[in-house]
């Protein structure tokens, strides 16, 4: 018999403000009335909030405050031929576990969750705080196998998608700095790492890193990231639906991803970049390796590049780099 968790777990969020018969629920799977408490009891040994009433059944109070895998694919509308999940307790980093699946042969996509990373990594080898603190810490795994050129946008129009997808679930404001953070109020909440393997000119191999600060609290950073770190429960001031936000996550990464791949993107990109860019217009400073570009952004050309307007007045396109803003740190 196939696992009886979806079924337990679908019948509770569908009856999220009434009670669930466990005469009902016995039913439907087939099993007796004391196997269903027992699968009631190894949900809330997972952290899910459910009442017990002897007249009527089970009630969902409260969901699990960590990333639980049979709640999010419950929860999750769309599904990708062929997707799974893992949810992991500890790795040392998800992009790297990913890669490790995706050489072993593990059928994509896929994505991989952890509660906390011992070696995380974020852009240019720099190491990203990931302790269990609530926070998400997610990679997919693809096999796109297109061209290397056509992958050059990829990561910002996951992080205008990003941008926008927050932007529906919460009251807040997000932006995308280029190429990769997701800044609220001038403090990041939000890191992707997108690192890909080039198999005879095609990409073979795909990870999208995605690290966002969902429901740490202040006074989780350390020192050096607190003026800089921010998470959306401390810009809310309530802490989110883990669960709830991750499945949203999934969902807006997978339909982007095939968008992409679609090459079914570009009129959308204008409009995310134009809605949640916060260099435009802004002086700043590139730095590509140790050179620095002092300049104006004007913008992105189509392969993601950054538009740099220099002192002499002419335009500078860089791939990579890193952006310091020299006025008004707003951003
Ligand atoms: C950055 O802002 O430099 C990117 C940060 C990316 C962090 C995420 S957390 C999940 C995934 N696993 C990693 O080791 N890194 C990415």
């Amino acid at each position: 018999m196939s696992s009886p968790e979806p079924t337990v777990i679908r019948a509770l969020l569908a009856r999220q403000t009434g009670w669930v018969s466990g005469g009902d629920l016995a039913k439907k799977l087939g099993v007796t009335r004391v196997a269903v408490w027992q699968y009631i009891e190894k949900l809330r040994a997972a952290g899910f909030g459910i009442e017990t009433r002897r007249s009527s059944g089970y009630r969902l109070v409260s969901p699990p405050p960590d990333a639980h895998a049979g709640l999010i694919e419950a929860q999750l509308k769309i599904r990708p031929r062929g997707f799974s999940l893992t949810v992991l307790d500890e790795t040392d980093s998800t992009n790297d576990e990913a890669a490790r699946q995706l050489a072993a042969g593990r059928v994509a996509p896929f994505a991989i969750i952890a509660r906390r990373q011992t070696k995380a990594r974020g852009r240019l080898g720099r190491p990203w705080h990931a302790p269990a603190n609530g926070n998400l810490y997610i990679s997919f795994a693809f096999r796109p196998q297109l061209a290397p050129a056509r992958m050059t946008p990829f990561t910002l129009w996951m992080g205008l998608n990003l941008c926008e997808l927050i932007a529906n679930a919460t009251a807040l404001k997000p932006g995308l700095k280029w190429p990769n953070d997701l800044i609220f109020e001038g403090r990041k909440a939000g890191g992707i790492l997108t690192e890909a393997r080039v198999d005879a000119d095609q990409i073979r191999d795909l990870v999208f890193g995605l690290g966002l600060n969902l429901n740490s609290p202040a006074s989780a950073w350390p020192a050096d990231l607190g003026q800089r770190a921010v998470s959306l429960a401390e810009l809310t001031g309530a802490s989110l639906d883990f669960n709830r936000l991750t499945t949203a996550v999934i969902g807006r990464v997978l339909l982007a991803y095939q968008r992409f791949v679609d090459g079914d993107y570009a009129e959308n990109f204008a409009t995310l970049w134009h809605r949640y860019d916060v260099l435009r217009g802004r002086t700043v400073t590139l730095l590509e390796g140790t050179r620095r570009h002092p300049g104006t952004v004007l913008g992105v050309d189509d392969e993601g590049a950054l538009l740099l307007k220099t002192g002499r007045g002419r335009t500078h396109r860089f791939p990579a780099g890193e952006v310091t803003l020299e006025k008004n740190p707003a951003a």
